[in-house]
């Protein structure tokens, strides 16, 4: 039993960057609350203000330095308040600098491979010292049993792998995440049992390539055997996992796909370029008609699979001959969706040394013709959907307007709906929806009157309704 403390102070955690910074949050805020601070409404009222960042486009750097010039005023007001940044930002030197030497009101400064260390970093701080520490992967390991503060009642991020070791040449997350280093796959699934035990129903299982973990285990252990271990944890009802790599996307795991009723039929499968030649460049190491054969394979073993994928434009030395041979791949696969990204020069890659960078404004041209294809067959995809009956899980009241709900299929579609009154309490429900309107990004869905149990039942004694599962 972990003891609590009265509470002592507020805090305010804020989260740049992909789901790993968001799980990495989870325990800086869980720690937080095992010290005895409560959760702040606001930044304002806050007395500690943590920046966890990411570095992985200009872009997200400079909201970072947006949001602390921002709180500069109000830390002058209060000089009690604690400031900290923490994350992949901190993690490389020349940001490091930056923070260190152009923004003396910052308290604390700790790296990703420090989140545990938040209690000693805060009480150095509490004790009037700035406090500076960063380590390395190794220094690190793997750290089990953190406390944590999960928001979601009914869905959970499971790390699985941290680290990359791939080293695409843009890329600065294997020099701020340090090497691959893959969790045991008992604290896996004790994690998942407990987190089941709570009442979680879904899992999204992390790692900057889910497809190498377990090869530095010893014995080694697969993706996909872990996929089916996961599968038999009682109360799980789906499983997603985020991000797989081509080059390492195996067979067995699209056997796993297609046979494990829980994995959710949806990939998300960063192809980059549509191009060998810059897949080359980009160090990617496998070539555009491995990555088209592996979307055949993967529509063959999981028919109404949806899928979508990460796209770079504007790498150093892309030609617009290149970019068309992206378009054109991205019109073949029919992608659900896509996260489209102009070049960033990181410092410190390979790709920021190259000599033919293209310029910003033929980089940012592309990048609008590209996502004018993205939604367009991001919407094409939904209309397909209309006139079908989905399982979606529900999440609740949408933001906007609750008397709409919002849902998401397994293919990882967000589906609104009204529901009355009689419905109960729908939250965390699988439920099944008749697809009747869509948009780019939504679809809309209609109240059928089954429980997924009934409709389950009835599709396998009677002559229901096709249920397609995308
Ligand atoms: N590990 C994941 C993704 C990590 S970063 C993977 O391998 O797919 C998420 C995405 O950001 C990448 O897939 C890539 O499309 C994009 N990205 C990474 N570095 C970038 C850079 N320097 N400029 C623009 N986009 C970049
Ligand atoms: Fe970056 Fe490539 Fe590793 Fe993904 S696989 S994190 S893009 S280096
Ligand atoms: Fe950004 Fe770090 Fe993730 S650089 S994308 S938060 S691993």
């Amino acid at each position: 039993m972990t003891e609590r403390f009265s509470c002592v102070g507020t805090y305010w955690v804020q989260t740049f960057g992909c789901q790993m910074n968001d799980r990495d949050s989870e325990i800086l805020a869980g720690l937080l609350e095992e010290m005895g601070y409560a959760p702040a409404s606001d930044p304002e009222t806050a007395d500690i203000i943590l920046f966890n960042t990411c570095c992985v486009r200009g872009n997200a750097e400079n909201r970072l330095y947006g949001h602390l010039g921002n709180l500069k005023p109000l830390k002058e007001g209060n000089p009690k308040k604690i400031l900290g940044v923490c994350g992949c930002m901190v993690q490389q030197p020349s940001e490091l600098e930056k923070l260190e030497k152009d923004y003396p009101y910052v308290d604390l400064l700790f790296g990703t491979h420090n989140v545990h260390r938040l209690p000693q970093l805060l009480n150095l701080v509490l004790g009037g010292q700035r406090t500076i520490e960063v380590w390395d992967d190794k220094q690190a390991g793997i750290q089990e049993e953190l406390p944590t503060r999960r928001t979601d009642p009914f869905r959970a991020l499971v790390t699985v792998m941290y680290g990359c070791n791939n080293f695409c040449s843009y890329c600065i997350v294997p020099h701020v995440r340090g090497r691959e280093r893959s969790r045991k796959p008992a604290d896996i699934l004790n994690e998942i049992n407990q987190l089941a035990s709570e009442g979680i129903k879904e899992v999204t299982l992390l790692g900057q390539n889910v497809n190498s973990y377990g090869k530095d285990l010893n014995p080694t252990f697969t993706f996909a055997e872990l996929i089916r271990e996961i599968n038999g944890v009682e109360g799980i009802e789906r499983i997603r996992f985020t991000t797989s790599h081509p080059k390492d996307l195996s067979d067995a795991l699209i056997q796993a796909m297609a046979e494990l009723p829980k994995v959710c039929e949806h990939l998300h499968l960063p192809v980059q370029s549509g191009s060998d030649r810059i897949l080359d460049a980009m160090n990617r190491r496998y070539k555009r008609e491995h990555y088209l054969e592996l979307v055949k394979k993967l529509r063959k073993a999981v028919p109404d699979i949806s899928m979508t994928t990460d796209i770079i434009v504007g790498f150093p030395g892309e030609t617009e001959d290149d970019f068309q041979d992206t378009m054109d791949l991205v019109e073949q696969v029919k992608y659900d969706g896509a996260f489209t990204f102009a070049y960033s020069p990181r410092n410190g890659t390979k790709a920021a040394e190259f000599l033919d960078q293209v310029p910003h404004e033929v980089r940012m041209e592309r990048l609008y013709r590209l996502n004018d294809l993205v939604n367009r067959l991001a919407h094409a995809a939904n209309d397909d959907l209309v006139g079908t009956i989905q399982e979606v899980m529900v999440e609740g009241p949408s933001p906007k307007d609750p008397s709409i709900y919002t849902s998401r299929t397994r293919g990882n579609k967000q589906v609104l709906f009204r529901p009355v009154e009689e419905h109960g309490d729908l939250n965390g429900k699988l439920i099944f929806l008749k697809i009747i309107e869509s948009r780019t990004w939504t679809l809309t869905g209609e109240w059928i009157d089954k429980t997924a149990h009934e409709v389950t039942h009835e599709q396998a004694h009677t002559d229901a309704p096709t249920i397609s599962r995308h």
